[in-house]
C-alpha cells in the first residue's frame, strides 16, 4: 500500500457495488472503501436484500471493502456483522455519523453521540460478539462539537481498529466549515489511528491537511472524488494520462455506469434518475457543465438523455 493511504467514502446513492466496480476498472488511487451504511436487522434468509450490494460475487474491486452498519441495537448490529463475517468482511464500520433528522431523532448515527452511556453498553455488548475487527466512522456531534472528543477517553480502552472522523455537527449536515482544531484535539487524545474525512477536493487541499497533521492514519475522500474521479491519482502523484485519454476514460466510466444501470434497473426514470445523480458531481468538473445539468435534471427519457450527453461531448470536448 502507498502512503498516503485513501479511503473512498462512503455516499448513499452513488457508490454501490456499480459504481465501486467500475471505478476500480477504470481508475487507481484508492486503497479501501467504506459501503453505504446498511440498517441493522436480524439476518434470516428473507432479509439478506439489505446484504446484496455486499456480495462477493456482485464486489469486484483492487480496493478492500469495509461494509458500514447503522445500528443502535446491539443484537441486530451482532447478526449483521456476523453475516459480513461469514461473506468475508475481516472488518466492519459502525455510523456514528449519519446527520439525517429522523435518524439522529431515532439516536442513530450522529443522534447517538449525546449519548455516550448508550453508545459504550452498545460497543462493550458488540466488541466481544463479533468475529471482525469494528471501525467507527463519527461527526464531532449531533449538535455540538464536544460530543465526540468526551467520548474519546472511554474509546481507548476498547481495542477499536480506527475512528473516520467527519469533522463537521449532524446539524450542519454537509455544510459550513470544517473544524479542524478539533481535528488536532482527537488526534492528540485518540490512541487509536484516526482518518480524516471532509471536503478534500483538490490535490492542494489534500497537501495542506496532510501538511497540518502528519500523524494522520488515512484520507477518505468523497464528494470531491466523486466530482473528479481523478483526483486520488492526482494526489498519489500517479499518471493519469493526457487530457484526450482522462476524457476517453471518463467517458468508459460514464458507458459502464450507463449500462450497469440499464442491465439492473428496470424503469427509464430510475436509470436518468441514476445519471441526474453522478453529473450533480460531474457537472462542476465541465465547462458548461451546470447547463448540461439541468437538461439533464429535466427529461426521464434514456434516448434524450443519452442525446444530450453526446452532443455535449461532441461539441464542447
Ligand atoms: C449524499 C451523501 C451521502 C452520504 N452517505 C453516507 C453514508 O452512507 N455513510 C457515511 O458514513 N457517510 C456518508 N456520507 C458522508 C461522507 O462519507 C463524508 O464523510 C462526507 O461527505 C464528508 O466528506 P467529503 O467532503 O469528502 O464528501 C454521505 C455524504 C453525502 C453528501
Amino acid at each position: 500500500m502507498t502512503k498516503p493511504v485513501l479511503y473512498l467514502a462512503p455516499i448513499q446513492g452513488i457508490t454501490d457495488c456499480l459504481y465501486r466496480n467500475a471505478y476500480s476498472r477504470l481508475f487507481a488511487g484508492y486503497d479501501f472503501a467504506v459501503t453505504p451504511f446498511i440498517k441493522s436487522c436480524v439476518v434470516t434468509r428473507n432479509t439478506c436484500t439489505a446484504l446484496r450490494d455486499l456480495f462477493p460475487q456482485r464486489n469486484d474491486t483492487r480496493f478492500g471493502l469495509i461494509p458500514q452498519i447503522l445500528s443502535n441495537t446491539p443484537s441486530d448490529f451482532i447478526s449483521m456483522a456476523k453475516a459480513l463475517f461469514d461473506l468475508g468482511y475481516k472488518t466492519v464500520n459502525l455510523n456514528l455519523g449519519c446527520p439525517i433528522k429522523q435518524i439522529r431523532n431515532k439516536r442513530r448515527g450522529a443522534g447517538m453521540l449525546p449519548y455516550p452511556a448508550e453508545i459504550m453498553r452498545m460497543l462493550n455488548t458488540i466488541m466481544p460478539a463479533i468475529p471482525n475487527q469494528l471501525s467507527l466512522k463519527v461527526r464531532l456531534g449531533s449538535e455540538n462539537n464536544r460530543e465526540f472528543i468526551d467520548l474519546i477517553s472511554l474509546l481507548n480502552d476498547l481495542p477499536l481498529k480506527d475512528i473516520i472522523v467527519h469533522p463537521r455537527i449532524g446539524s450542519q449536515m454537509y455544510e459550513g466549515e470544517v473544524d479542524l482544531a478539533a481535528v488536532a484535539e482527537i488526534l492528540s487524545l485518540s490512541k487509536h489511528p484516526v482518518i480524516y474525512s471532509g471536503d478534500i477536493d483538490s490535490p492542494e487541499t489534500f497537501k495542506r491537511l496532510a501538511n497540518r497533521f502528519p500523524d494522520m492514519s488515512g484520507w477518505m475522500i468523497g464528494r470531491g472524488g466523486i466530482t473528479n474521479p481523478f483526483l486520488p491519482e492526482q494526489i498519489k502523484k500517479l499518471p493519469s494520462g493526457t487530457a484526450q485519454e482522462k476524457l476517453n476514460r471518463f467517458k468508459s466510466f460514464h458507458d459502464e455506469l450507463f449500462d450497469a444501470f440499464q442491465k439492473t434497473l428496470s424503469r427509464p426514470a430510475l436509470i436518468t434518475g441514476k445519471m441526474k445523480g453522478l453529473w450533480r458531481y460531474w457537472a462542476k468538473s465541465f465547462t458548461g457543465g451546470d447547463k448540461l445539468f439541468k437538461a439533464i435534471s429535466r427529461t426521464r427519457s434514456v434516448d434524450k438523455y443519452l442525446l444530450l450527453v453526446k452532443k455535449y461531448f461532441d461539441t464542447n470536448l
